[in-house]
């Protein structure tokens, strides 16, 4: 296992799988991804065959061969592949070719890190990084490509970093993470789009000839589509079949593509977008381009999201509370919007405590003139009118009942009358002498630059310094657009989209470093920055602003395959819902949320006697199967509701020694039919007692014949099941 080296083949294999790759009269090829295939050179597949207008280099003259048709593992712009490519890069002499040709590899101990980027580290996994580095020799241009292979988890990173050796500048007009290439195009892609309140829908094509791809061209990763796609076998399914998955670790505009090419290969390429992308290298300066975490399962999309949870959650999220219980909150938001008193938080605090939810978050509206969203953002000083006694004294009030305080933030943004933008109205991401766009009624911050950072990070730990605050959520609500930075000269404002991004992360990494015991939960208008690249700076993440269970069902549904429970900020709302309107029982609406970080986000004062009981139990029991929720192994059972009668998931031990089944049933219908669900994850051979009943059951009994669910009367009815395994 680990990486392989022999006669300039290397094999990176993990548990289940194995990655090659063939130096070969100076290219670098893609050999294969796959199951295990010991050390075996895979190269007896390629078969030379003269393809018409697929060219030779000059030092070769067999028709045979050409980079056109070859398998690559980073193909450059210019040089006879037409197929889609991972750099572009222009010279000072106006020239736009690059020839990478292989110089040498080293293997070393542990992953490797990006500076300044988001990366999977090792944490308690064994891992072990390859460098290979390439070079244009004509140009002195070098590209170092970094693998990391983690044996246990069946991934495999990758990410590389460009270095001008010359003595000329170097334009970069696209700088992708990589390519995979694939012999074949019997492949399906599955990605995940979607629209604010209601991200990250599943949708799966065959591919084509031509391209098929998701791409976000606004910024942040965004609602519309997530960096996060599978290209599988057609036969695959959650239990079986060939599965790749690639989850760029990056917050901003990116590119995931499938191209199929004249000879039916297929090639994958993950990378920045490269819309209004121009980097420029100095002679001895680099860029990096952000990782991408590969896994593959022969073992179906359930199996291949498994390995994403854990590699996420384990080696991705970092922090007090990628381990710690995390209190389970409530949220002011949907109870008040943005108009509340410090009484009105008090009494929420007060009730909540008596019900067992820990933590009180004070959301939008809470700072300069903010009693709308036409108004305030930047203007990070306590609105004393509305919090009268401070901050301090609402978190001591707090506090007194018992329960932690959480405050929200949107730190990226201005809003034009706010004091900073009458006071720095350069710092807003806007062209001089152009009108602007603005959304939601604000502008975005110039995150590129350091000292409107400096001066928002300062403004920040003033506040978070001033009180006992134990949580942040932090929030962003608009899109980029106008993008031009007043630091940046002319001919390097190509550079302010990644550079944003660089300082987003910059900023992330100091906060976390100066409040370690903090709580952050990401949010963009719900889940519009997604993405793996946020979960290395805050473990959760709000998924939707759509807290309707039932629409949840399909936002969390589609979420799971690329990320983990432990990362999805979910709450229970009222009803009827503000987003749709829909009555859904209380119980069928707290299952939905405990599969995710669970809380709540309503007026808890206003609530029936009834439905406080409720709560009081929904919380007892989140926090008794937090550790199987949180750690457990994930089961899709069914799709997200759009053919199946209901929609069940399911979380069991790693040991088997439990497994906790929640059903939804969506329409209850007259003269009903009768559902069986099969029950994932248990030892065939043991018996199961359902908690709180004498009922027993095979483990096989229930992955082979299944357990009934009830017939249940009214829509959106729920059942949650807990399996124990029973020592007679
Ligand atoms: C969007 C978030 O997703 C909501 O939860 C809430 O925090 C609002 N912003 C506040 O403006």
């Amino acid at each position: 296992m680990g990486i392989i080296c022999k006669n300039h083949v290397f094999t990176l294999q993990t548990k289940h799988t194995a990655y090659q790759m063939k130096e070969e009269g100076g290219f670098l090829f893609h050999n294969y991804y796959g199951p295990v295939i010991g050390d075996m050179d895979m190269s007896y597949l390629v078969r030379p065959l003269d393809r018409g207008f697929s060219g030779q280099p000059q030092e070769i003259v067999d028709r045979g061969f050409s980079l056109d048709t070859r398998l690559l593992e980073y193909p450059s712009y210019g040089t006879g592949d037409y197929r889609d490519y991972c750099l572009h890069a222009a010279y000072e002499d106006g020239s736009q070719v690059t020839d990478l040709r292989f110089v040498s590899y080293e293997i070393k101990e542990g992953k490797y890190a990006l500076e300044g980027l988001p990366a999977m580290y090792q944490g308690e996994e064994k891992a072990e990084t390859l460098e290979i580095t390439l070079e244009d020799k004509y140009k002195n241009l070098q590209v170092v490509l970094y693998y990391g292979v983690f044996e246990n988890l069946d991934v495999i990173t990758r990410a590389c970093k460009i270095v001008n050796k010359g003595e000329y500048k170097v334009r970069l007009l696209r700088a992708y993470s990589m390519a995979l290439d694939f012999d074949h195009k019997e492949l399906d892609f599955l990605h995940f789009y979607g629209r604010h309140a209601m991200e990250r829908k599943m949708e799966r094509s065959s591919l084509q000839h031509g391209f098929q791809g998701v791409e976000s061209r606004r910024g942040y990763s965004s609602h519309q589509q997530n960096p996060f796609a599978v290209l599988c076998k057609p036969d695959a399914t959650e239990e079986y079949g060939w599965c790749y998955g690639a989850s760029f670790v990056y917050s901003g505009n990116f590119s995931i593509q499938a191209e199929v090419s004249q000879a039916d290969t297929t090639r994958l390429t993950v990378g920045i977008q490269d819309t209004q992308f121009e980097f420029h290298l100095e002679p001895g300066e680099c860029f990096t381009a952000p990782e991408v975490i590969l896994s593959f399962s022969d073992k179906g999309l359930g199996q291949l999201s498994r390995n994403y949870h854990k590699a996420i959650r384990n080696n991705v999220c970092r922090g007090k509370y990628k381990t710690a219980r995390r209190p389970v909150l409530i949220n002011n938001w949907e109870a008040t919007y943005f108009d509340f008193t410090p009484e009105k938080l008090v009494a929420i605090a007060k009730d909540a405590k008596e019900l067992g939810i820990e933590m009180l978050v004070m959301d939008d509206g809470w700072f300069g003139k903010r009693d709308s969203d036409f108004s305030g953002l930047g203007d990070w000083f306590v609105n004393e009118k509305k919090l009268k006694g401070g901050l301090k004294n609402l978190v001591e009030e707090v506090n007194k009942t018992g329960m932690k305080f959480g405050i929200w933030f949107e730190p990226e943004m201005i809003s034009e009358d706010s004091d900073l933008y009458r006071a720095h109205p350069d710092w807003a991401l806007t062209i001089p002498g152009r009108p602007f766009s603005r959304a939601r009624h604000q502008l975005v911050l110039d995150f590129s630059r350091e000292d409107v950072r400096t001066y928002i990070f300062d403004r920040m730990c003033e506040i978070l310094e001033s009180a006992n605050i134990e949580y942040v959520k932090w929030d962003a609500n608009r899109h980029l657009t106008d993008v031009w930075s007043a630091q940046l000269p002319a001919d390097r404002q190509g550079e302010v989209f990644h550079r944003y991004i660089l300082g987003l992360y910059d900023f992330l990494e100091k906060l976390t470093q100066r409040f370690p015991d903090i709580l952050i939960e990401g949010c963009s208008g719900g889940g519009g920055r997604f993405d793996a690249g946020m979960m290395y700076y805050h473990p959760q993440i709000w998924c939707s602003d759509d807290t309707d269970a039932i629409e949840r069902l399909e936002i969390q549904y589609g979420t799971s395959f690329g990320y983990p429970v432990s990362t999805v900020g979910s709450h229970v709302s009222v009803c009827p819902n503000h987003q749709t309107g829909r009555s859904v029982s209380m119980k069928t609406r707290g299952i939905v949320a405990m599969a995710g970080t669970f809380g709540y986000e309503l007026d808890i004062t206003k609530l029936s006697e009834d439905d406080k009981e409720m709560v009081k139990v929904q919380v007892e029991e989140f926090k008794k199967y937090y550790d199987l929720i949180q750690n457990g192994d994930y089961y899709r059972l069914t799709d997200d509701g759009s053919k199946s009668p209901y929609v069940a998931w399911e979380f069991a031990a790693e040991d088997q020694s439990e497994a906790l089944l929640n059903v939804v049933v969506l329409r209850a219908k007259a003269n009903p039919m009768l559902h069986t669900v099969l029950v994932k994850g248990l030892k065939p051979d043991a018996i199961y007692r359902v908690e709180g009943t004498e009922e027993e059951y095979l483990g096989s009994a229930l992955m082979n014949g299944g357990y009934p669910v009830p017939v249940l009367w009214d829509d959106y009815q729920s059942i949650q099941v807990h399996f124990v395994e029973f020592l007679h």
